[in-house]
């Protein structure tokens, strides 16, 4: 199989923990005998710094001409005080609404040797496994009109929050398909007590549940969500939820994996797929190789099972991971207070080492 991969490494920690993803895919092509290219291009502050735009016009042609992007993160505070379309995150935002991609997935599990190193207690994070489903291209990250205006020596801010009928029920299907291969149950979350754009999320939401019967469907409000997500998240098969309340969720949601450095996404459903760890550029560790690497190799493995198709490659890589935390290997963040950590580097060669193993031992496997 050949894949044309554009890598978009960023800013802060994402050249760190991209390296690694990368490394983990040139194993994968070694050990099933796969073509994987890979482009190097520059988005956000590193793009602004190179060319005055967070999203160059040559990056976004080679994403337009890939089989699908892995990006690192991007930020940076020297930018913080740049005007909004003007700050790295406007080129990432700029980037997936120019690919298409409208249903972020952003897988969300504890992991056994992990259970403990976790803030919640173990028996409410063990076996938890929840999916969630944001929408990406709408709502107040998009909406307009927005913008700061100023009378008379006072400026007021505004943005928009709006969502269409089909905007809603294209991410649903996702959300409903998803859970036909789960464990059939979708959570869906709004503020419906309150906006308008949360009714029609609701009605729209309920209406596309009528087309599976096997799914069980239930509704919470957003500030209810935040609380069970972490007293009960056992409760949770897929969760779908809008733009600004998944990116807030999900963050949230980390601490069930133990660390925001374990979470992998994939952005599907437009022309090119997009794969990012839900992380942002780490500017507090930057540059200081401690970075976790696992979520950035978990979104490669994501790419191989979305994109390509490639079931065994993906489930082998995430085997290696949970292999490589078995063994005790941690990056600071998911390492106890008194335990040892190794570095960005020396976990992505865990996981590579770990993953010729588990290759090794299912054609093994397949020889009998
Ligand atoms: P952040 O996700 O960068 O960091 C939050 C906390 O998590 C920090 O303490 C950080 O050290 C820790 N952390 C994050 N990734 C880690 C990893 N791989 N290993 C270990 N620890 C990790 O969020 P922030 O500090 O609020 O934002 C920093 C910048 O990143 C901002 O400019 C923001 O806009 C940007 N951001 C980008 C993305 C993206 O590119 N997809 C996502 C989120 C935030
Ligand atoms: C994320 C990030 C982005 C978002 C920012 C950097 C634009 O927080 O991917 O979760 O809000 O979508
Ligand atoms: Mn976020």
């Amino acid at each position: 199989m050949q894949l044309n991969l554009v890598v978009l490494p960023g800013d802060g920690v994402g050249p760190e923990v991209t390296a690694q993803a990368v490394r983990v895919l040139r194993e994968v092509a070694d050990i099933y005998g796969h073509r994987f290219h890979f482009e190097e291009h520059s988005v956000g502050g590193v793009a602004i710094k190179e060319t005055g735009s967070p999203l160059p016009a040559a990056t976004l042609e080679a994403c337009r001409h890939a089989d699908a992007v892995l990006l690192g993160a991007i930020g940076a505070p020297e930018f913080d005080h740049l005007s909004s379309p003007h700050k790295p995150e406007a080129g990432l935002l700029q980037l997936r609404r120019e690919l298409g991609g409208f249903a972020n997935l952003r897988p969300v599990s504890s992991y056994a040797a992990l259970t403990g190193t976790s803030p919640l207690r173990s028996e409410i994070v063990d076996g938890a496994n929840i999916l969630f489903v944001r929408e990406l291209l709408g709502g107040l990250y998009f909406g307009e009109p927005r913008g700061i205006t100023s009378s008379n020596g006072s400026s007021s801010a505004f943005n928009t929050m709006r969502y269409s009928v089909s905007e809603i029920e294209r991410v649903a299907r996702v959300a409903f398909e998803a859970a036909m291969r789960r464990r059939r149950r979708v959570t869906s979350v709004d503020k419906a007590n309150v906006l308008e754009t949360s009714q029609l999320w609701r009605q729209t939401v309920s209406q596309i549940a009528s087309e599976y019967p096997l799914i069980e469907l239930d509704h919470l409000y957003v500030d209810a969500a935040a609380m069970h997500i972490i007293t009960k998240p056992k409760r949770f098969d897929v969760i779908l939820t809008e733009n600004l309340f998944g990116d807030i969720l999900s963050d949230e949601a980390a601490v069930i994996a133990g660390s925001l450095g374990m979470l992998a996404s994939g952005t599907v459903g437009g022309t090119i797929d997009l794969y990012e760890p839900v992380h942002g550029s780490a500017p507090d560790i930057a540059g200081l190789g401690i970075a976790n690497p696992l979520g950035a190799i978990a979104s490669a493995a994501m790419l191989l099972r979305h994109t390509m198709h490639l079931e065994d490659e993906a489930s082998d890589i995430e085997a290696a991971i949970e292999n490589v935390l078995d063994a005790g290997y941690r990056t600071r963040d998911i390492a106890g207070e008194a335990d040892r950590f190794v570095s960005t580097s020396e976990m992505g060669q865990r996981v590579t080492e770990s993953l010729a193993e588990v290759a090794d031992s299912r054609h093994a496997y397949h020889a009998v």
